[in-house]
């Protein structure tokens, strides 16, 4: 059935098929029976986790971007994620980048993003996490506005933090979109020292404690990363998430050229599990050497439950998907959850 879907969507501007299946989601299912119907199409699979102080209905997620404002909760409940990352949220609304500024690269089951933290911003989406449903474990991916310098960009964060501390279950510190100019450059051991130290406190309000998640650049060398180890170490940050999208257009082959034409951005989907994949397995590596070991939550290229199956052999402890989704619909969420729970 989701062939026949996709056919009609790619057929839509990338950015509006993604708002159209949304909103269309949302809607269908608020008419009563419909969450049964759609139980039985995509049938909710188990495989329990618990890790972080928290219960996890099993161990797949929606990675960031797909849901930044977080509106879609009981979609993402009813097909049967395990966890949501919502965001990147920032302080304040902003619009991101002039569109287009989202493209199909469809013979190699990849997109090409340069979205640039389109959000409301954090105060709006917090009427939407108060009501979040049950049993679903949200997270926030939280970033700096586009205006703030560098120098800055910790308060930025500490804001973030400290309004949704009461309506997520972690936190994920986002220092690796290519689409903010110099974010990345915060992937470096002295800033994230200074952010962490002042995140630690705050991730901790009336006794409860949240737990603190990076996410990195797949394109980091190896010197940097190992760079930031001691520092992760020191504030016992509980998870890494590998990876967020690639600015490697060699990835793409002979079509790389044609890529180039579409302009800057991030590159995810089936390229990208490689690198993905290499990244997880020198991270789990070096965990072990260096004697300490955050959850590591693998994204990048998962577009199968075989693929998700992968991850965990190479030391994954969670999973998330984006492109895939678009690419093979919902019946991916059970697949993958299935491959993994066996
Ligand atoms: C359109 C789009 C928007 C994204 N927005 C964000 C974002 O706001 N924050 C973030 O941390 N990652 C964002 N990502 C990266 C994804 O969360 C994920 O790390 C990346 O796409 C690799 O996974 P995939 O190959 O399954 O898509 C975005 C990805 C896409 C395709």
């Amino acid at each position: 059935m989701y062939r026949w879907l996709q056919g009609f969507l790619f057929g839509l501007e990338p950015e509006r098929a993604h708002h159209l299946t949304l909103h269309v989601s949302q809607v269908l299912l608020r008419i009563p029976g419909m969450k049964r119907f759609w139980a039985l199409l995509w049938p909710k699979v188990s495989d329990q986790w618990e890790g972080m102080g928290l219960h996890w209905e099993n161990r797949l997620g929606l990675a960031a971007g797909f849901d930044k404002d977080a509106r879609y909760l009981e979609v993402w409940k009813a097909l049967g994620f395990g966890f949501v990352e919502v965001g990147t949220l920032t302080p304040r609304p902003q619009p991101g980048n002039p569109q287009p500024r989202l493209f199909r690269l469809v013979r190699h089951k990849a997109l090409l993003n340069r979205l640039g933290f389109n959000n409301g911003g954090v105060e709006a989406a917090v009427p939407r996490l108060r009501h979040r449903p049950k049993g679903l474990v949200v997270g926030a991916n939280i970033g700096k506005n586009k205006d703030t310098p560098n120098g800055e960009a910790v308060k930025d964060y500490v804001t973030c933090v400290e309004v949704l501390h009461p309506w997520v279950d972690y936190f994920t510190i986002n220092l690796s979109s290519p689409n903010t100019p110099g974010l990345r450059d915060l992937q470096e051991a002295g800033f994230l020292d200074n952010l962490l130290e002042t995140i630690a406190g705050l991730a901790c309000q009336k006794n409860v404690r949240r737990p603190v998640w990076v996410k990195l650049a797949p394109d980091l060398a190896p010197d940097d990363w190992q760079s930031l180890w001691p520092v992760f170490a020191k504030h016992q940050i509980d998870g890494l998430v590998l990876t967020n999208t690639t600015v490697d257009r060699s990835l793409l082959g002979a079509q790389a050229a044609e890529a180039e034409t579409l302009g800057a951005g991030g590159l995810s989907g089936a390229p990208l599990a490689a690198k993905s994949e290499a990244m997880l397995k020198a991270m789990k590596t070096y965990g072990t050497s260096y004697g300490f070991c955050p959850s590591l939550v693998s994204v990048g290229g998962v577009m199968s439950g075989s693929d998700a199956t992968r991850r965990l052999e190479l030391g994954a402890h969670l999973v998330q998907v984006y492109t895939g989704l678009v690419y093979r619909g919902p019946a991916l969420v059970g697949e993958c959850v299935r491959a993994m729970r066996s």
